[in-house]
């Protein structure tokens, strides 16, 4: 707890670029949370280096992800939002909790296992500890709830696995956190083969729409998008297409599956995909307004992320002392 609220942890990466998936299944709900929870949301840019980075490329886009937690509503004097690389204690934090974990949990890791198949040529052992250092992420702000999509509910688990084990042999030092699951639960899907997530690393640009994408852009992927030949616009799991377009249709207007079904009764696919289209643009576009913007004010950027590192040094280094001290390391002279 911080004050009378609980606390939220939650990270991206700013590597790749960030797609409707990422927007609509995160950081439109971060938005939210921000009134309920005291957040923390960082830009995990350690974690990137896992996977060989261009540095010019990596520090843009770390700048340009933080720019774009503002630009979607984030409010910086409410929410943490600060990167993960300015905050020591992450990484110290990680080294301690390496040393209460187990080579054979990390081993079970599905991601380390598809990630090193991906990257056989760099598998380090930073690729291999990622999970270590997300729960020290975690931890380190005694986070009670901790939004993830799906892909990382097996590190939540292992974090909570190693903070219980920590806890049994110190005392009560870290706070368990759960996994928090939107009630939106926008699962956005590829436009190319909506079986598989919407991803920033997709290789066909046509499968994914990215938030930087222009009008003309969004408006061809989506008449592009692979539907079915059933030629009827129905909410049900045999047309995944179709249902995927009234998913992003729905997250961007609020509107339920049933009325948009009811919209689009008798019209075409072609009409569809134009109004998710559209909708979509409409959405974007005064987002993409507000991050040009708030990219020209360099001043107003650097300040939040100069006094946001130190409300993160602040609660971080409360939590790695309370460890430091417990495992037996030397106080410091004060
Ligand atoms: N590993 C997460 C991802 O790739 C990002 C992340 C790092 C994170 N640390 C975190 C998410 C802590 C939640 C909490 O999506």
């Amino acid at each position: 707890m911080i004050g009378d609220q609980k606390v939220l942890f939650s990270g991206m990466q700013a590597t790749g670029n960030l797609t409707l998936g990422n927007y609509l299944g995160a950081l439109k709900n971060w938005v939210s949370l921000t009134d309920e929870y005291q957040c923390f949301y960082c830009v995990v840019d350690e974690h990137s280096i896992t996977v060989r980075q261009d540095p010019a490329v990596l520090r843009k886009r770390a700048r340009a992800l933080l720019t774009l937690y503002i630009a979607a509503g984030i409010d910086p004097e409410k929410a943490c939002l600060y990167y993960q690389s300015h905050v020591s204690a992450h990484a110290e934090l990680a080294w301690i909790l390496n040393c209460f974990t187990y080579m054979g949990e990390m081993n079970r890791m599905t991601q380390f296992k598809d990630k090193s198949a991906k990257h056989a040529d760099n598998i380090n052992v930073g690729l291999f500890a990622y999970p270590v250092l997300m729960a020290a992420d975690i931890l380190l702000y005694q986070a009670d709830i901790v939004p993830v999509g799906n892909d990382q509910l097996q590190h939540l688990e292992i974090t909570r696995d190693i903070a219980e084990r920590f806890n049994n042999i110190y005392g009560d030092v870290f706070t368990i956190p759960e996994p928090y699951i939107g009630k939106t639960g926008a699962r956005i899907m590829s436009l190319q083969d909506p079986g598989k997530k919407m991803s920033k690393s997709d290789e066909n640009p046509n499968a994914s729409i990215y938030l930087m994408d222009d009008r003309d852009t969004i408006m061809r992927k989506f008449k592009r998008a692979v539907t079915d030949s059933e030629a009827q616009i129905v909410y049900r799991e045999e047309q995944p297409g179709i249902r995927n377009l009234i998913d992003i249709y729905c997250s961007c207007t609020g509107k339920t599956p049933d009325e948009v079904v009811r919209e689009f009764d008798g019209k075409g696919y072609g009409e569809l995909k134009t109004a998710v289209g559209e909708t979509v643009a409409d959405t974007l576009t005064p987002l993409q307004e507000r991050v040009a913007a708030l990219s020209k004010d360099k001043a107003y950027i650097d300040g939040i992320i100069k006094n946001n590192a130190e409300k993160a040094q602040y609660f971080a280094n409360k939590t790695l002392r309370k460890v430091q001290h417990k495992i037996g390391f030397p106080d410091r002279i004060r």
